[in-house]
């Protein structure tokens, strides 16, 4: 086994961002509650102890401690702001209130360089955000960097190798705090750079068998990147004891179906059941005009539709497993991992939602990882470019896209004038470097001319955009030439358009989708 880093919990939104930092540094990281036994560390042969953020105080009554035989384990110790604070209040030192909460940049001034801040300038802008402070060091300890508002800001115990950082190095505004990390891992606490998606991916196998047993699990396969990643990952741990369902809910992209059923029935030979349910969700979405009823209505018959899938499976006993694509950016968003202190910050629509008497265990194998990781481990695991690297697509497909009430005939102009578009896209070397790019049914008519005749029909609009997590966006500057052959091709090729316009809002104040 790669070596391996514990990050205790105690409940920093910035946890996560510790362990993720850790694997860059090819490294093996487990976070565990701040709570977990020494002896439990020990017996996993930890080879270095982080204590990451949290929100409370340690001079609060009852604030979480962790085990304090966490600190006899002879180990390399790094505590990070509320871990530093924690270390040095365990151990003798003195805490504080401070007048005023430090939180932003600072200008961190290196006295002392020690192993830790070998190979790093003087001087470093950082990023802090703490309350408390420290005003007196353990025995044994010396402070070796200060800020404008803290002479403590990184200290350290050289003889037990205990570092204390009341900045966080994790963060990306932390100008190098990844090498700083890194010193930590690789020359502090001397671990081999031996981690990678390799490891990873056998690590998780193992831990999926597991936990599954004899166990059948089943997965909703909607082809994007995070159901797919997790359905290669579990099929090659358990195999045929994964089931997955993909929901033909009549709002598809051309083809997408049938390149679902290709890739991961035919290729990965995995047990796809596609449930063809179009007429269904069509039916229940006729005359409907209002984006959040149609959202509704797919989510509740999709719901409806996998439980009925469910319960026909019964060919291969009793499933103990609903397995999801959830990434650790869903989790933190929904809810409290691991007993994770931190605090709720909203609700997702990606977690929960199954009816409770599918009395299903949820399987989460991705929930530790940032998107670009998951790319990296779909991979590693085979999937192709497309996948691995596909856009995101809406969980109501072209439902929300056919604005107002959904027809099956603006389906078919609309999904001829999406596959236009994508192919353009990709001939064009554009398609990965945008966030998005799709086409909209317009439910209005203009007026335009084919040859001799007048032609009265539809408008589709072209929404290409730019983003990096989606919270804003910018339209896209595509070539004039590129657009000109997408809007020529759709108005020659799709019969129902003969209009085609850009849309050129940004987000805020517009949203990416229409509805
Ligand atoms: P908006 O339109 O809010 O979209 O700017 C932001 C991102 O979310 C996607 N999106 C959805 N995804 N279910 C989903 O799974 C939905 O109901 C939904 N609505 C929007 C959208 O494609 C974009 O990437």
């Amino acid at each position: 086994m790669p070596d391996l880093i514990a990050v205790l919990d105690f409940g920093s939104q910035y946890t996560q961002v510790i362990a993720r930092r850790i694997r860059e540094a090819n490294v093996l990281s487990r976070i565990y509650p701040y709570h977990t036994k020494a002896s439990v560390l020990q017996a996993e042969g930890v080879k270095g102890v982080i204590l990451s953020g949290g929100p409370a105080s340690v001079l609060t009554e009852g604030s979480p401690r962790p085990d304090e035989k966490v600190f006899e384990l002879g180990v390399p110790m790094l505590g990070i702001c509320y871990g530093e604070q924690l270390m040095a209040h365990m151990l003798g030192g003195k805490v504080g209130k401070s007048t005023q909460r430090e939180f932003g940049h600072g200008t961190l001034t290196i006295n002392k360089k020690g192993k830790l801040f070998a190979g790093l300038p003087n001087t470093l802008r950082v990023w802090n955000s703490h309350g408390d402070r420290l005003e007196a060091l353990p025995e044994g300890f010396e402070a070796i960097a200060s800020t404008e508002n803290s002479p403590y800001a990184t200290i350290q115990d050289a003889k037990r190798n205990f570092y204390g950082m009341q900045f966080h190095p994790e963060v990306a505004h932390s100008e190098m705090g990844m090498e700083l990390l890194a010193n930590f891992l690789l020359k502090i606490c001397k671990c081999k750079a031996e981690w990678s998606m390799a490891s990873y991916i056998e690590e998780s196998v193992q831990k999926i068998r597991d936990t599954v047993g004899e166990k059948n699990v089943i997965l909703g396969l909607s082809g994007g990147v995070d159901s797919s990643v997790a359905a290669a990952l579990i099929h090659k741990a358990i195999g045929k004891q994964l089931t997955c369902v993909f929901v033909d809910n009549g709002l598809l992209r051309l083809h997408e179906r049938e390149q679902v059923e290709k890739l991961y029935g035919d290729h990965f030979d995995l047990d796809l059941r596609v449930a063809k349910k179009s007429e269904l969700f069509l039916g229940r979405l006729k005359d409907v005009s209002d984006p959040e009823k149609k959202r509704k209505i797919i989510g509740n018959t999709f719901v409806e539709v996998f439980d009925e899938e469910v319960t026909k499976l019964k060919d291969k006993g009793d499933y103990g497993f609903l397995a999801q694509g959830t990434l650790y950016p869903d989790v933190i968003e929904s809810v409290a991992i691991d007993g994770n202190p931190a605090a709720l910050i909203k609700s997702h629509h990606n977690v929960g939602g199954l009816p409770e008497h599918m009395k299903l265990s949820l399987l989460e194998p991705l929930r530790e990882l940032f998107k670009d990781e998951v790319r990296a481990l779909g991979a590693e695991l085979g999937l192709p470019k497309e996948v691995v690297w596909r856009q995101p697509f809406p969980g109501p497909g072209l439902g929300v896209r056919v604005m107002g009430p959904i027809r099956e005939k603006d389906l078919d102009v609309l999904r001829a004038a999406d596959a236009i578009l994508q192919e353009e896209m990709l001939a064009n070397d554009l398609y990965y470097k945008v966030w998005q790019s799709f086409c909209v049914f317009l439910p209005v008519k203009t007026v335009g001319v084919m040859g001799d005749e007048r032609t009265y029909e539809n408008v589709i609009a072209l929404r290409i955009v730019e983003s990096v997590d989606a919270m804003t966006a910018d339209w896209a500057r595509v070539p004039y030439d590129v657009l000109r052959t997408i809007s020529s091709r759709i108005i020659n090729e799709v019969a129902g358009c003969n209009r085609v316009v850009l849309d050129i809002s940004s987000k805020p104040p517009s949203t990416i989708e229409w509805e």
